[in-house]
């Protein structure tokens, strides 16, 4: 934990800085009062605009018409101006007026490059003699002849860096005499002065009747050099757009302004800029390979995201060129990992992972890449790891460093042996995947607990144009399931909600044809029908396998299987659940990962930062769940969902991926059914009760997914009902919240363009609407992305389980290949599984993508340099409130998973269900519910 304590000692305690260079020397600006002599001042920077118009002009009322620098002498140290233990300064107050004090808390790189290091000493040796970051301080009241607010302005001379008991955090200060009538602060103005940027954190300014004021900053201060504007800080105080204090709204008007940019030229890494672009950076137009269609727009709907403005291809102006890794992406300056994300965990793992890693394992494997031969070659992934390249060394050893326990590399100079550690499917049960029982249990508590439906009707029928792909009737007949339903009709189950799909049909067929003419992928378009038991578990009933008809005939390709009692039938049975499986850890990743969370969270971050001031209570309140959100989008652009990228190599829709994706947003994405309790309606897998808290009942109580994380949504949607209800006190003052409406109405009609006409997206007009619409976007970047991201690895880890991609149909009596299955099921089951290079690249990915980084924020924590979010004494007790309410949910999730009666997370070698669980450690712990979606 970091401590930010007031500076409670002088400041010339560094060895290298001279006496005179203490508190008492900091730069102390007064001004006075005089009407007569008034003096309007931006802060006095050479060459420097402050704002761009204006507007933020500091008018100064100054008994002796200048700005005074207070000489050393006159200063009183700082050791002297602190009277009590609790850190609050005794106010001194010299007629000239309040004697105040701000306290700049910087962030120092945790690595500094040798050359940055001597950049620092050059800084210091120029900006011990000069002015190195200015400051001004805006007063709430405005200056009757500017009509801006009251202000005055200091500087902090030099690095002056206060060791605190963190490393890497430095203080700095600076003085200020400001009159009696100024006011009280509500925003600093920060100019930086040196030729790099800083990290500010927060400042504290003492002295004011009512103690300490805090402004959070969290951000990264550009160099004057890169661009001349000030930055504006808030404090701590949440203000809807009515209530800004008459000093600030020109300052609140002025930073979205400056956030939004123009939405012209290419953004440079500096800028802070967020706008809004399609997809049209995934491919390569000068490579016919790699060159990829524009995803967003009428033809490939799609959310938009961060916009960087590089410019067009030559090849096709329609899409932008691209910029590959080692170098960054832009996204807006405080949306970049912080160091210990870049250096240690998660993304910097990613970031290892594609650079150097995945090339080595490819080296390594490419001249064999074959089929796993037995499953002892699957199990020595885990016990006995695997050589990588000689030529790779260099690069694996800078590898290792960076990566996490769980992807155990016993690497070294020496050995270069790579090691996964045993997932969490297999770990306590060798050869649960092998059942039908938990092949059906992994639909309910598995990484992709929200496809599956109650089926509601029979036949089942296909929605899709008959004229291309045939009768819309499924080859699923009504004799079929009841030889499995022991006595009991189809109505009687289906109207008893016994029947239950995973039905991949729609979404899949229109893609099979092309799909399966990529080289070494063959799939089919799935459905699974399921019936639950009185024994409290799901049975798979039968597996339909649809390929598309063939063009002549429009004749139905529907294949139904089920799981049979004798031996071949048996390893049919077990070909069909694998093609499942893949349809499966395709729809995971494309549509219900990657669309639902990833993507759909990006306009609404966008959104956020261009039309809710920070001091807005909304933007507050939805901070912490934006965090590295876009920079893990932008990743994912340069080198997972791009064209030839790790997505595409390693599943079924190659090269469709990201089409079949879109189409997936075109047909069923609603805002509305990302509600949990919406969604789980949607499904047939809850009922209407108003009896329960979150107003539905499930189907299938022993849903583990559904039923923890109805716990989480209510937790959320309770916090965010207080929260709204405590800053929306007038009855309309949700409508007439202007940035609000502003807000809502660009998610729709920019974020999410292509869906602006829907009439399904909620209104925005009263409290109820608000909170929930706050509640889904929260639960969706917290709950739901952790429910569909860290199981990634403890079930995808062991490829059999879950194998992303199918190399081969499944073999019919007339296949020239049926002989060879018949003499070696087993070979032809492998054969059919990703190879081993295949296999070995997408458990690296998913292993890291499972991983949280050491400095994760989970739900209902605050990040310890965050604690002065807000000075809210209600809200801070409200989210006390909140916070306690997780760690109840920690303790009923924990005895859930002991109760032998829930059978989906309960029992002989099956692992709990601990995705919702809203703690962890980090690593792969297959546990914890961040904040945001980083990673
Ligand atoms: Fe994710």
């Amino acid at each position: 934990m970091l401590s930010l304590k007031p500076t409670t000692t002088p400041l010339n305690n560094n060895p290298n800085i001279s006496g005179d260079r203490s508190f008492s020397s900091i730069s102390t600006a007064t001004a006075g009062k005089d009407g007569d002599l008034r003096r309007k001042t931006r802060v006095a920077v050479s060459g420097s605009k402050l704002r761009r118009r204006g507007s933020v002009r500091a008018a100064i009322s100054s008994g002796d018409n200048k700005t005074e620098t207070v000489s050393s002498n006159s200063s009183v140290p700082a050791h002297q101006s602190e009277d009590n233990s609790n850190g609050s300064l005794k106010k001194k107050k010299p007629s000239k007026g309040i004697e105040v004090r701000a306290v700049m808390t910087i962030r120092k790189k945790m690595k500094e490059k040798l050359a940055e290091k001597m950049e620092d000493q050059w800084e210091f040796f120029v900006n011990g003699i000069g002015q190195g970051i200015q400051i001004q301080l805006i007063s709430e009241e405005v200056d009757p002849v500017t009509n801006s607010g009251k202000s005055i302005q200091s500087s902090v001379r030099g690095w002056l860096p206060k060791p605190t008991n963190h490393l890497h955090i430095v203080e700095f200060a600076a003085n200020f005499i400001v009159p009696k009538d100024f006011g009280c602060p509500g925003a600093v103005l920060v100019t930086n002065l040196h030729g790099k940027e800083f990290y500010l954190l927060e400042i504290v300014i003492r002295g004011f009747d009512g103690g300490p004021i805090f402004f959070l900053a969290n951000t990264w201060i550009h160099s004057r050099n890169d661009n001349p504007e000030s930055r504006i800080i808030f404090k701590n105080q949440a203000y809807l757009p009515s209530q800004t204090p008459a000093g600030l709204k020109d300052l609140r008007r002025e930073d979205l302004l400056s956030i939004r940019g123009n939405g012209k030229g290419q953004r440079k890494l500096h800028d802070r800029i967020y706008d809004y672009d399609v997809y049209n950076d995934l491919g390569k137009p000068e490579n016919k390979d790699l060159a990829r269609p524009v995803i967003g727009g009428e033809k490939r709907p799609y959310p938009r995201r961060c916009r960087t403005g590089r410019p067009p291809s030559k090849s096709d102006p329609l899409s932008e060129t691209r910029i590959e890794k080692p170098h960054p992406v832009y996204v807006p300056r405080d949306e970049t990992f912080e160091e210990i994300k870049q250096n240690t965990f998660s993304a910097g793992r990613l970031k290892a992972l594609l650079h150097n890693l995945i090339p080595s394992i490819a080296a390594s494997l490419s001249s064999s890449d074959i089929s796993f031969n037995c499953f002892t070659d699957i199990d020595k992934l885990y016990n006995d790891g695997f050589f990588l390249k000689d030529e790779d060394q260099n690069e694996v050893s800078f590898t290792f460093p960076v990566m996490g326990k769980f992807m155990k590399q016993v690497m070294s100079v020496q050995e270069r042996l790579f090691k996964y550690d045993v997932p969490a499917v297999i770990r306590r049960d060798r050869f649960s995947w092998l059942r039908d029982n938990e092949f059906a249990r992994q639909c309910l508590a598995g990484v992709n607990p929200v496809s599956i439906e109650l089926l509601k009707e029979f036949p089942i029928l296909s929605k899709l144009d008959p004229a291309k792909f045939g009768a819309p009737e499924s080859a699923i007949t009504k004799e079929l399931l009841e030889q499995e339903l022991g006595g009991m009709s189809v109505e009687k189950a289906i109207e008893d909600k016994k029947l239950f799909i995973l039905d991949y049909h729609d979404m899949l067929l229109p893609f099979i044809e092309r799909m399966n003419s990529l080289p070494g992928r063959k799939a089919y378009a799935s459905r699974t029908v399921f019936f639950y038991t009185k024994s409290g578990v799901l049975k798979p009933l039968v597996i339909e396998l649809s390929l598309p008809p063939s063009s002549s005939s429009l004749e139905s390709n529907k294949t139904v299987y089920t799981h049979g009692h004798d031996a071949t039938t048996h390893w049919i049975w077990k070909l069909a659940k694998a093609h499942v499986c893949s349809n499966d850890a395709g729809v995971h990743q494309l549509v219900n990962h990657w669309l639902r969370t990833h993507a759909c969270m990006e306009p609404y971050i966008i959104a956020t930062h261009r039309q809710l001031s920070s001091m807005h209570p909304v933007y507050v309140l939805l901070h912490p769940h934006m965090r590295y959100t876009l920079e893990i989008n932008a990743l994912a652009r340069q080198s997972l969902i791009n064209g030839g990228g790790i997505i595409e190599a390693s599943f079924s829709p190659g090269k469709y991926a990201m089409e079949l994706s879109s189409a997936a947003y075109e047909s069923q994405w609603r805002f509305d059914m990302e509600a949990l309790p919406a969604d789980l309606l949607r499904r047939g897998m809850a009922v209407e009760d108003p009896s329960m808290p979150c107003g539905v009942k499930l189907v299938i109580e022993d849903y583990p997914y559904a039923a923890d994380g109805l716990l989480v949504w209510s937790a959320i949607k309770e916090w965010v009902e207080s929260y709204v209800e405590h800053h929306y006190v007038e009855p309309n003052s949700v409508r007439t919240d202007v940035e609000l409406q502003a807000w809502w109405d660009e998610i729709k009609n920019k974020g999410h363009y292509d869906k602006r006409n829907e009439p399904w997206w909620p209104k925005l007009e009263t409290k109820q609407d608000l909170s929930g619409v706050l509640t889904t976007i929260i639960w969706i970047a917290s709950g739901q992305h952790a429910a569909i991201n860290f199981g990634q690895y403890p079930f995808g880890g062991y490829v059999p389980n879950r194998p992303t991609l199918l190399r081969k149909l499944i073999p019919h009596e007339d296949d020239t290949d049926y002989e060879k299955f018949m003499l070696n099921p087993q070979r032809t089951f492998l054969s059919s599984l990703p190879t081993q290079l295949q296999a070995t690249k997408v458990m690296a990915v998913q292993d890291t993508l499972s991983t949280h980084s050491a400095d994760e924020e989970y739900l209902g924590q605050v990040n310890p340099l965050h604690t002065h979010w807000t000075n809210d004494q209600i809200i801070l007790k409200i989210f006390s409130k909140y916070s306690a309410q997780l760690e109840e949910i920690d303790k009923i999730i924990n005895k859930r998973n002991k109760d032998n009666r829930l059978k989906n997370r309960s029992g002989a070698g099956v692992p709990p269900y601990e995705l919702l669980l809203p703690t962890s450690g980090p690593g792969v712990t297959g546990r914890g519910i961040p904040n945001s979606i980083s990673i």
